[in-house]
């Protein structure tokens, strides 16, 4: 690319580690989000992450100080207008992010590819909101972004080979390893997880074991680094739930039910780590 200049839409979790990850890598990067506070405090978790690289000796103090100074803010969407690329990590809502790609397609060159990190749309359905749905696809990152190591490249069906092949050597760039899946329900890496923390909770529904027990027994004779109960409270359970749906309803298949367990403890509001108490407790 011979513009390297990165445009990331969104400053929460995911946005604020994509905007680390390509500035730690040497590109320019202009982080966006619609609120101030939300740019403040993306920008204080880059710097306290950078800080623990450094405590930690995996970065000079002067590479840290270089990374942030590659990363600019701005509540102005039209400051996005000159990047080669557009990674939005906005609100998992379809119509919020379309309405996004539609103004970037006024706001950018024709050039720009737009890139969503969702973990559940449909790409090939942003796409179609797009005056150059074959420059849309799907970096899917993983949490959190500078410590995980894959990008999930979902293939929307009208993104083009080019774009593709771009994006899979911009992954390559910035140190994480592409895969590419074609567009699917939960592409490849939630519909393979995400059921299996399912049926985990499915076993301590109906007694089977005990969440601690479930958890040993993954560990112990699955050779898991974690267990599925708390993965799932890490990745909260309210997200576990939504990704369950998203297969549930999209491939209106029976084996992807929800558990009823899973349902009660998201009404309960017992989120996981986020909410102090999940399977297990926490603070
Ligand atoms: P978050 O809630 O932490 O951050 C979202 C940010 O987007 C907020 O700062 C909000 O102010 C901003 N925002 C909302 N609408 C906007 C707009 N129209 N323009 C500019 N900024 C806007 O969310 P999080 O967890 O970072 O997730 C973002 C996306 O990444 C979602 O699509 C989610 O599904 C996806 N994702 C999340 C993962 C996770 O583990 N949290 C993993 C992989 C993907």
């Amino acid at each position: 690319m011979a513009n390297e200049a990165i445009g990331v839409i969104g400053a929460g979790a995911m946005g604020a580690g994509i905007a680390q990850t390509f500035a730690a890598a040497g590109f320019p990067v202009l982080m966006q989000d619609l609120k101030a506070e939300a740019l403040a405090r993306g920008r204080a978790s880059i710097e306290a992450s950078l800080a623990r690289l450094v405590k930690r000796g995996k970065i000079a103090a002067e590479a840290a100080e270089a990374t942030l100074g590659r990363i600019a803010t701005s509540t102005d969407q039209q400051a996005l207008a000159d990047r080669a690329l557009v990674v939005e990590a906005i609100v998992e809502n379809i119509e919020i992010k379309s309405e996004v790609i539609r103004s970037l397609d006024a706001i950018c060159g024709p050039e720009t590819i737009f890139a969503s990190n969702t973990s559940s749309i449909s790409l090939t359905r942003l796409a179609a909101a797009s005056e150059r749905p074959e420059r849309v696809i799907g970096m899917h990152f993983f949490n959190p972004v500078p410590v995980m190591n894959l990008v999930e490249i979902i293939r929307a069906l009208q993104t083009s080979d080019a774009v593709c092949e771009e994006v899979t050597a911009l992954t390559q760039a910035i140190g994480k390893t592409p895969r590419v899946s074609k567009d699917s329900y939960g592409f490849v890496v939630n519909r393979v997880l995400v059921p299996m923390i399912n049926e985990a909770i499915n076993c301590v529904y109906e007694g089977l074991a005990s969440p601690e027990d479930v958890d040993e027994m993954m560990k112990l004779g699955a050779n898991h680094p974690m267990g599925p109960l708390s993965l799932g409270d890490l990745i909260g359970l309210d997200i576990v739930l939504d990704i369950m749906e998203t297969l549930y309803d999209g491939f209106d298949d029976p084996k992807y039910r929800p558990s009823p367990l899973l349902k009660q403890m998201v009404d309960a509001g017992y989120l996981g780590r986020k909410s102090g108490r999940g399977f297990f407790r926490y603070g």
